[in-house]
């Protein structure tokens, strides 16, 4: 079983989308093994982007993803992590598919509403990030 970091990002909490997500997680039977609502910090946001820390959007995005509550899980099962950016879609949601959760409620690159882990060795890094293993469901 594979698993993924999931994070409703401010704008999403703030727009009432959380339920939008969690229903089309649910329809889409991806199992939910950990969810928590936080506030970061300046600090904890960029520790969490840290691999973008020389790209020129890295201030922005941190300010962003410290303006309001997010709501973090984790994801599992066999392709999740494909799974789960196929409903994302597209970072930049002009580029995204019909029917993902960011061509539908994205207003901006950086406003995607949602985030997901891209390979193994990265959501192993980011649930690390926020969930120690006795708030992970087996
Ligand atoms: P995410 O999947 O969380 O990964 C990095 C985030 O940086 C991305 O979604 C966007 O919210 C944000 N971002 C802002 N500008 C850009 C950009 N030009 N390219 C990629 N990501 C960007």
């Amino acid at each position: 079983m594979e698993k993924t970091l999931s994070i409703i990002k401010p704008d999403g909490v703030g727009r009432g989308l959380i339920g939008e997500v969690l229903k089309r997680l649910e329809e889409n039977s991806i199992k939910i093994s950990a969810m928590k609502m936080l506030h970061l910090t300046k600090k904890q946001a960029e520790g969490f982007y840290a691999v973008h820390r020389e790209r020129p959007f890295f201030n922005s995005l941190t300010d962003f993803m410290t303006s309001g509550p997010i709501v973090v899980m984790v994801l599992e099962g066999e392709n999740v992590i494909t799974d789960y950016r196929e409903l994302m879609g597209a970072t930049n949601f002009e580029e995204a598919a019909e029917g993902t959760i960011r061509k539908e409620f994205a207003t901006s690159i950086e406003q995607n509403v949602v985030h997901g882990s891209d390979a193994p060795e990265t959501a192993e890094f980011e649930i690390g990030y926020f969930f120690n293993s006795f708030e992970i469901i087996n």
